[in-house]
C-alpha cells in the first residue's frame, strides 16, 4: 500500500487529485482503514505488530501528502503570478478627450459676447408655426420666401423655421418691455449643398425693445460686439436693405479678417466681409401683432450667419465641413 501510495502521489498534478488519493487510501472506506478493520481477525501476538506498521504506512502517507500539497500549491501560485506580471515598460492607452464642435465653441462665444451686455439667452422651437415665422413678422402672402421651393412645410400651418426671427415673436408676445435678448439656433431653406451653402444652418437673432430705442443705439451694439469679437480694428459698414419685419432696415458688412479692409484674396479684393448680418428698428406693426404699444416702445433686431461667423473667424472656405463630422477636420480645432 505504501509503495503503491507513494507512486501515485509523486504523479498529482493538482490538490483536487491529491485529495482523491487520500480518500482512496486513508479515508474510511480507504485501503489502509480496511486493514486496520480487519486487525480484529488476527492474534493477539500479531496485532500490534501490524498496527505499528500500518500507521507508520500512514503517517508516512500523510507527511508525503502534506509536503505534495503544500508544494503544488507554491506552484499554483507562481503559475499565477506569472500570468498576471505587470510589464510596466508597455506604452499606456492613449485617452483621447473629446472638444467643442467649431460651431458650438462659436456660438459659446457669441453668447458669452452679448451676455456681457447686458442680454439674456433664450431658445426657440426649430418646428415653427407659418404664423410666428412668417405673417407675425410681417411677412406679405406673396413672398417669394414663402414658397413650397423654399421653405420646408410640415404642414400647412407648420414648417421648420427659415430663420430665427419667430423667437423676436414669441419673446414679444411672453415677456413685456424691456426686452433684451438673443437666441440662437439652428435654420433650414431648401437650399441646394455647395461650399456656402447648407439646407440646415445657424442664425443667432438679437432683440431690444424699450422706450427710446434708435438706429443709433442698434449701430453702437453691432459695431462693439463685431470689435468685441474679431478685435478692435475691426470696422462695420451698413448698407441700406429690406426686411419685412423692420424699417428702416440694414445689411452689415465687416472689415475683411485676413487683411484688415486692405483686399485680399479672401475677399476678392473688397476688403470686406459680405453679409454677416441682417438688422433694422423693429416695424411697429410688428409690435402691434404682439401686443407692444408701438407708441410707448420702440427696438431693434438683427439676426447673423453663424456658420458665416464661424467660417470667418477659423478660416473655414466650405460650409460643408462644419457639418460632416470628419474627424481630420475637427482635430485641428
Ligand atoms: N431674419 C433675417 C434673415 O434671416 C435677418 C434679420 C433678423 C433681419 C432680424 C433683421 C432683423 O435674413
Amino acid at each position: 500500500i505504501r509503495e503503491e501510495a507513494m507512486n501515485e502521489i509523486s504523479k498529482m498534478k493538482s490538490i483536487d487529485e491529491l485529495e482523491e488519493m487520500r480518500i482512496k487510501v486513508l479515508g474510511k472506506k480507504g485501503e489502509l482503514t480496511q486493514v486496520l478493520r480487519e486487525m480484529g481477525k488476527l492474534s493477539k501476538e500479531e496485532r500490534p505488530v501490524v498496527g505499528e506498521i500500518a500507521n507508520d504506512v500512514r503517517k508516512d502517507i500523510e507527511t508525503e501528502l502534506n509536503s505534495t500539497r503544500e508544494r503544488l500549491k507554491n506552484e499554483m501560485k507562481k503559475k499565477k503570478l506569472e500570468k498576471e506580471r505587470i510589464d510596466i515598460s508597455m506604452p499606456g492607452k492613449e485617452i483621447i478627450l473629446g472638444h467643442r464642435h467649431p460651431l458650438m465653441a462659436t456660438i459659446e462665444a457669441l453668447e458669452n459676447i452679448f451676455l456681457s451686455m447686458g442680454f439674456s439667452v433664450v431658445y426657440g422651437p426649430e418646428i415653427e408655426t407659418v404664423q410666428n415665422n412668417f405673417d407675425a413678422l410681417n411677412s406679405p402672402e406673396n413672398h417669394p420666401s414663402r414658397d413650397l421651393s423654399d421653405t420646408f412645410y410640415i404642414t400647412e400651418d407648420m414648417l421648420l423655421r427659415t430663420h430665427t426671427s419667430p423667437v423676436q415673436i414669441r419673446v414679444m408676445k411672453e415677456k413685456k418691455p424691456p426686452l433684451r435678448i438673443v437666441s440662437a439656433g439652428r435654420t433650414f431653406r431648401f437650399d441646394d449643398v455647395d461650399d456656402t451653402h447648407s439646407p440646415m444652418f445657424h442664425q443667432l437673432e438679437g432683440l431690444v425693445i424699450d422706450e427710446n430705442v434708435t438706429m443709433a443705439n442698434l449701430m453702437d451694439t453691432i459695431d462693439t460686439f463685431i470689435k468685441e469679437l474679431f478685435g478692435e480694428d475691426m470696422e462695420t459698414r451698413f448698407r441700406p436693405h429690406y426686411f419685412p419685419f423692420t424699417e428702416p432696415s440694414a445689411e452689415v458688412d465687416v472689415s475683411c479678417v485676413k487683411c484688415k479692409g486692405k483686399g485680399c484674396e479672401a475677399c476678392n479684393g473688397t476688403g470686406w466681409s459680405m453679409e454677416l448680418l441682417g438688422c433694422g428698428m423693429v416695424d411697429p406693426k410688428v409690435l402691434e401683432n404682439c401686443g407692444i404699444d408701438p407708441e410707448k416702445y420702440s427696438g431693434f433686431a438683427f439676426g447673423l450667419g453663424i456658420d458665416r461667423i464661424a467660417m470667418v473667424k477659423y478660416g473655414i472656405n466650405d460650409i460643408r465641413l462644419l457639418f460632416e463630422n470628419d474627424m481630420r477636420f475637427l482635430n485641428q480645432f
